[in-house]
C-alpha cells in the first residue's frame, strides 16, 4: 500500500491526482485548506482521508505531519501541488509585493511542506517527493518555444522557476528521495478559467510520477516523457 499525501486537494489537478492515485489502491492523504471531515462514509471504496494543511501556515502544516503520523506512521508520496497564479499584471505594473503572496504559496510551501515531512517520507518506501511546477517555469521553453513566444508575466513564471531549481537541489541534497517536478501542461481549471486539456490529462504526468519508484532522481517531466527546464 502506497501513502500518499498531496497539496491542494480541494479542486483542479489536485482533486483529481487524489482520485486516481486513491484508484490505483494508494491511501491519500487529501490535504486542503477547509477539508471536508462530514465524515460520510466513502460509497467508493477508496482509501482517501480529508486533512486539513495550508501551505503558507506553519501550525497548519505541523498539525497535518502529526495527523498523518499518528495515523500511518510514514509517507511514500509526497505531492507539493497547492498553487496560485498571482497577478497576471502588465510587467510595468506588477511590484515588489505582487510577488511576496506567489513565492509565498509556490515556492515557500512547498519548502515548508518537504522540510516537515521529510522525517514522514523517510520512514517510507522508496520515498518520492513530486513538485507540480509548469512549463511557464521553464528558462528553454520560455526562451525558445512559440507557445510561451508572447507571454511575458513575471510572478507565476518566476516562482515556477524557482520551484524547478529547488527539485534540482533537493535530488541532489536528498539522495534518498525521488524528486520529479512536473508540468501538467495547459489544464482546464479555475486557475486557468478552463482554458486547455481535459484535467484527466493534466494529471497524468502528476500521477505517473507519484507511482515511479524507478526514477532517476531530478527530472522535468510532463505526459509526453522529459521536458527541459
Ligand atoms: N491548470 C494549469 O494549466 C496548470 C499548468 C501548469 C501547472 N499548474 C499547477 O498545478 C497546480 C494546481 O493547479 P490547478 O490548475 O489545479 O489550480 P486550481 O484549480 O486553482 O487549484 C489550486 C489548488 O491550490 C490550493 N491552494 C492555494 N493556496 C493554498 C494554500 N495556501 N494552502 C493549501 N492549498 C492552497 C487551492 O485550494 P483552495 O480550494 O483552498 O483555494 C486549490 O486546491 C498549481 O501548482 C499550478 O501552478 C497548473
Amino acid at each position: 500500500m502506497t501513502i500518499v499525501l498531496i497539496t491542494g486537494a480541494s479542486r483542479g489537478l489536485g482533486a483529481r491526482t487524489a482520485q486516481r492515485l486513491a484508484g490505483q489502491g494508494c491511501t491519500v492523504f487529501a490535504a486542503s485548506r477547509k477539508p471536508d471531515r462530514s465524515g460520510r462514509p466513502s460509497s467508493s471504496g477508496l482509501d482517501m482521508r480529508p486533512i486539513g494543511l495550508d501551505v503558507v501556515d506553519d501550525d497548519s502544516v505541523a498539525a497535518a505531519v502529526r495527523e498523518v503520523e499518528e495515523a500511518v506512521g510514514s509517507l511514500d508520496v509526497l505531492v507539493n501541488n497547492a498553487g496560485i497564479p498571482g497577478t497576471w499584471a502588465p510587467a510595468e505594473q506588477v511590484q515588489p509585493a505582487d510577488f511576496a503572496h506567489v513565492l509565498a504559496t509556490n515556492l515557500l510551501g512547498p519548502v515548508r511542506v518537504t522540510q516537515a515531512f521529510l522525517p514522514l517520507l523517510r520512514r517510507g518506501h522508496r520515498p518520492r517527493l513530486v513538485m507540480v511546477s509548469s512549463g511557464m517555469g521553464s528558462l528553454t521553453l520560455q526562451s525558445s518555444d512559440d507557445t510561451y513566444r508572447d507571454i511575458a508575466h513575471l510572478p507565476y513564471p518566476a516562482s515556477k522557476a524557482a520551484l524547478n531549481m529547488l527539485a534540482v537541489q533537493y535530488a541532489k541534497a536528498l539522495p534518498d528521495v525521488l524528486v520529479t517536478a512536473v508540468d501538467p501542461g495547459l489544464t482546464a481549471t479555475e486557475f486557468t478559467d478552463n482554458a486547455g486539456h481535459s484535467v484527466e490529462e493534466g494529471s497524468d504526468v502528476i500521477v505517473s510520477a507519484a507511482l515511479d519508484t524507478a526514477g532517476p532522481t531530478g527530472r522535468f517531466m510532463d505526459r509526453h516523457g522529459s521536458t527541459p527546464w
